[in-house]
């Protein structure tokens, strides 16, 4: 598995504004439709191309670049934090399927009562939507936010019966300890992230974070 850190100036211009507190709902969801089209552009840069001929309107042949895959890509949209930043990869691959999972993590509290932070949260799937999926596809999973990771080995389980032929993640704001967990778990899966932030807190949040991504771009 490899880690990609997008960490350069645009990324991190745009990722301030989302974990600014002042930040409002529709200045929020814009910044997450920019990095979504800005992690597309990024993950389309790193799949395989070819080198072809191509002729052009003046009647000359010249050298042109094909990526392969660009047109076998499905997006998976875990419900409904991920939406705005699927809005964005679109932009970068129009013609991908899309598939949906909604899954919420049950708040602590609700479940147990700790004083450290937790290590795993119950996840709970209340709908599921996705193509069919083939073995030539590439298979983007977009939350985000990855704080333990258990809604993402979740869209994991479900996407990786099918055998695509790559999965990615792409999300915004991952914690080491989530990162390592799904390390250990899918050993092959690439993960496109702004940010690796370092503690997760007592409620499974990520610190410092940017608070509930879909609560701040719905509401
Ligand atoms: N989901 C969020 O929206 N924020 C977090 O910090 C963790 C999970």
């Amino acid at each position: 598995m490899a880690i990609f850190l997008l960490d350069k100036p645009l990324f991190l211009h745009i990722l301030t504004q989302l974990r600014d507190e002042r930040t409002d709902q529709v200045a929020f969801r814009k910044g997450m439709v920019r990095l979504g089209r800005l992690i597309g552009y990024e993950i389309a840069n790193r799949l395989d191309f070819e080198i072809v001929e191509v002729k052009t309107p003046i009647g000359v042949s010249t050298k042109g670049l094909v990526i392969r895959d660009i047109d076998n890509i499905l997006i998976v949209n875990i419900l409904r934090a991920a939406t705005p930043l699927v809005e964005g990869l679109l932009k970068a691959f129009p013609a991908a399927k899309q598939g949906v999972i909604a899954a919420s993590r049950m708040e602590i509290g609700e479940s147990q009562t700790s004083s450290s932070p937790p290590t795993e949260m119950d996840v709970k799937i209340s709908y599921e939507k996705m193509p069919k999926i083939s073995s030539k596809d590439i298979a983007i999973i977009a939350d985000p936010m990855i704080a333990t990771a258990s809604t993402m080995l979740s869209a994991l389980r479900r996407v990786s019966y099918a055998n695509p032929r790559r999965i990615i993640i792409a999300s915004v704001i991952s914690s080491s300890y989530g990162i390592r967990r799904i390390q250990n778990h899918y050993p092959d899966v690439d993960i496109f992230t702004v940010s690796i932030d370092p503690e997760i807190n007592l409620s499974g949040y990520i610190v410092p974070g940017l608070g509930d991504a879909g609560d701040r771009s719905f509401g």
